[in-house]
Formats: structure tokens, sequence, C-alpha cells
């Protein structure tokens, strides 16, 4: 039967047992991530659309078809956050983090949203954690990123975890790049599929990650970027390469890597997991879809610049973000299992009105103890209560009737031998913490 209501389409609840992954990746992120000197940031989940359309590119498909955008009752144009690169961006000029000492790491954790069509791992709200690295050029930045990402995936647990690389040069080369590419692929646009005919002309490097067998064919011979890179982009992508060398992380080349957000320039890269199946899911749509990544990132030294009124001053920048459901789905494959905090071996019962206040009240110093507890507030048969404390595999239950609540003293019931004593109620929490040792 269908409900009234059910959640919007490729949109989810995430209940406890989910929460336990949610955490376990948020705690890693944060352990690694402040380790490396990178701040917690919070941006707000809508921003002027004009920001995404401006920052992403026009031309990709994010922009073209997959925001939530409308207008607000006061007329302004909003978008719910498809990334956070722009957001952070934005956030960095609006709040002069210009004048801090550079670089100005950042990192962050929250739902992202876009209008893409739901399937396994794909969903229209989605959850991402994201490292920024702004201000300062160099590979050794963008390989600090791989660096962070390998070790959160690796603090995950996370077996056979693949990197791939790329660099799609800068505004020095690229252009050339594209002229060549656009001859290419223009000189065979009738073997291409319908999409990328017309990517000749809006997005030719997307053609290269299209995954139409009759477009790859074509695209086995196109130009690679790695071989027209101006002197400083390949200088760049050297180092970039030697830095992964140095860390031991598994990488290999793809001269077929694009990414699909305009403001990338240089070194990009995607992180797989390799019990993910790669092909799956492939359809027009977000670049790192296209392979089924965990995530990905890359340099784009020209984003600040882009989004600000002010001719800022040169703000080289670099970062990646990773799908938080992509890594749930890895780690499950790969059977990982979030920790689960120990069960609570005490459970509580009362039996009437005082009783249940003073239980209330117990519940707070067992808190303070960080003593976890189990009760059964709402019911008032004793019966009832200890078959809950049974069921819930509690080792100990502690009675509270009228008769000891008004003499200030608790029985601690042994579930296993069903033995019962009873002890002072001040001195319950310290005795709890010697048996439940
Ligand atoms: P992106 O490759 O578009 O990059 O997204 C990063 C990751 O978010 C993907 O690899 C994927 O795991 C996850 N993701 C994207 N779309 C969905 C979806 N519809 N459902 C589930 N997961 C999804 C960015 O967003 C860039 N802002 C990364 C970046 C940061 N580059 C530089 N700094």
């Amino acid at each position: 039967m269908k409900l009234k209501f059910q959640s919007p389409t490729g949109m989810h609840d995430i209940l406890s047992e989910e929460q336990k992954y949610f955490k376990k990746i948020h705690d890693a992120v944060e352990e690694v991530a402040e380790f490396y000197g990178f701040k917690r940031i919070e941006t707000p989940i809508l921003e002027e659309t004009d920001l995404f359309s401006r920052g992403i590119g026009l031309s990709t498909d994010v922009v073209k078809k997959q925001m939530f955008s409308f207008r607000t009752k006061g007329g302004d144009h909003l978008t719910m956050r498809p990334e956070g690169t722009a957001s952070v961006i934005r956030a960095y000029l609006q709040n002069g983090m210009q004048s801090l000492p550079r670089p100005i790491k950042l990192w962050y954790f929250g739902p992202f949203f876009r209008y893409e069509k739901p399937q396994a791992g794909r969903f229209r709200q989605f959850w991402q954690f994201g490292l920024e690295s702004i201000g300062e050029e160099g590979a050794v930045r963008d390989a600090e990123i791989v660096q962070v990402l390998y070790a959160i995936l690796k603090k995950l647990r996370l077996k056979n975890i693949a990197i791939e690389v790329n660099s799609i040069g800068s505004k020095c080369c690229r252009p050339y790049y594209r002229k060549i590419l656009v001859n290419y692929f223009k000189s065979r646009s009738s073997s291409l599929c319908a999409n990328c005919q017309r990517r000749i002309k809006e997005n030719p490097l997307r053609i290269l990650d299209c995954k139409e067998e009759k477009c790859q064919r074509i695209v086995l011979q196109a130009p690679q970027t790695m071989d027209h890179l101006c002197r400083d982009c390949h200088q760049d992508f050297k180092e970039f390469l030697e830095f992964l060398d140095e860390l031991e992380l598994p990488y290999s080349l793809n001269p077929h890597l694009v990414r699909g957000l305009d403001y990338y320039g240089k070194s990009v890269f995607e992180i797989f997991s390799s019990s993910e199946n790669k092909e799956e899911g492939q359809e027009e749509g977000s670049p790192a879809l296209s392979k089924n990544a965990l995530g990905g990132g890359g340099r784009y030294d020209g984003l600040a610049e882009l989004l600000s009124t002010k001719k800022e001053n040169d703000t080289p920048s670099t970062g990646a973000a990773m799908g938080i459901e992509r890594i749930i789905g890895a780690m499950k494959k790969d059977k990982i299992k979030p920790s689960h905090k120990a069960k609570p071996q005490i459970f509580l019962a009362q039996l009437g009105g005082l009783a249940k206040r003073k239980t209330l009240k117990l519940m707070e110093e067992f808190r303070k103890a960080r003593i976890p507890v189990l009760e059964s507030l709402g019911r008032d048969s004793l019966r009832a209560q200890l078959s809950a404390a049974d069921k819930a595999g509690a080792k100990y239950t502690l009675i509270l009737g009228q008769k000891e609540a008004l003499k200030g003293r608790i029985i601690i019931r042994y579930m296993s031998t069903g033995k019962q004593k009873e002890v002072d109620m001040e001195k319950i929490v310290k005795e709890m913490k010697k048996l439940c040792k």
C-alpha cells in the first residue's frame, strides 16, 4: 500500500544503523583532516544560483541539468548546493580570509543536492566530505590532498583503493589542446553518440570520459592532454607524480580523466574502491559518477578570481570531495562494520510515581559517570520491565520500588541467577561502576 507521504525521490532518511557508518566516517575525516591542519567550515545549504553557474560552469551537466534552483518570495534566485568548492571560496572571499597566512585549509561534511536519476550510489540528496587548500600553488598541496583522502580511507580499513590521475593543463595550454581535440572529433563526428556530437562545441573534453562504446573507440586515438602540456604544467604534473611515488600511493595515469566541473586546471584525480563496479550506473551526469568513484578533485587556481568582483591576488587552490554513501557502500562490500558502542549492561526498572521520578534523576547520574543504562519509564509492571531487560541482554536490573524509594535504597538484580541485593541509593553509581568494569 502506498503511504500518504514518502520522502522525495532520491532522498532518504538516515536511520540509526546507517548513522553508525556516518559517525565512523565523520570521526575519521575529523581526525585525519585536523591532523593535517584543515579546519572545519560549514556553509549554508542555499547559495545564490549565479555562484554555481559561474563557478562550476554553464556548460556542465551539474549546472545545466542537476541544480535544485528556485526563486524566493523576495525574488532572490537561490540553489541548493550541488557541491562545496564554490561555496567555500565564496566564504573565503566574504570573510576576508585573504588576510590569513596561506594556505587556508578547510574541511566540511554535509548534505548536497543534485537532480539526477536515482540509482545505486546516486541520489538527489547525498553527503560529501570535502577538503579545500586555498592560496598556495605547488604540486605538494595536490599530493597532500590525495594523501589525506587515502589516509582517511585506510583508517576506515577500506581495501583495494585505486587512484587515477591526469593533468588537464591550464589557461596557457588548454585552449590549444581543446582546439586540436575539437578538430579531431569534428572529423569523426558522425561516429559519436548524439550527446558527444553536442559536446564537441560545448565541452569537448567531456567526450574523453563518455562510456558509449562507439565514442570510446574514437577516444582511444584522440590526442591526449599530457602530450600537449606547456612546460609549467608538465613540470607541475611531474612533481605531483613524484610526491605520489614518494608516498607509495597506488595511482595510475588515466589520460581520459577530465572531471566535469569547469573550475579545474592542471592536476586532477579520482579515487575508486575496487569493490565498486566501475562501469555500473554510467549515464551522462556527474563527472565522478561516470566511473562510480568514491571521490575526486584537483587544482582550481582561477576560481577565487572568477567569483570575485575585485581582481583578486592570485589564489591558487586545490581540493577534493568524497561521497559518504559511496564510502559506506564500499565498506559494506568489504564487510567493514562500524564499531558499535558497548551495549548497556544495566536496566533501570521502577514501580510507582516516586520511584519513576527518582529513576529519571538517577539516569542523569549514570550519564555523568559515563555508564550507559537502559530504561523502560513508560512501563509500570515489574514483570514487563524484567522481560524488557532480559530481551535487551542486560546483566543487571536496578529495581526501585515505592518502599525502596522512601528508604533511599535500590535493589540490584543479577539477571543470570535471579539473585538480588539491596544497596544504598547514594552508592549505586559507584557500585555499578565496579560491577560493569
Ligand atoms: P564531484 O566529483 O562532483 O566533485 O563529487 C565528489 C563525490 O561526491 C563523487 O565522487 C561521489 O562520490 C559523490 N557524489 C556526487 N554526486 C553524487 C550523487 N548524486 N549521489 C551520491 N554521491 C554523489 C565535487 O563535488 C567537487 N566539489 C570536489 C572538489 C573539491 N574539487 C575540489 N575541491
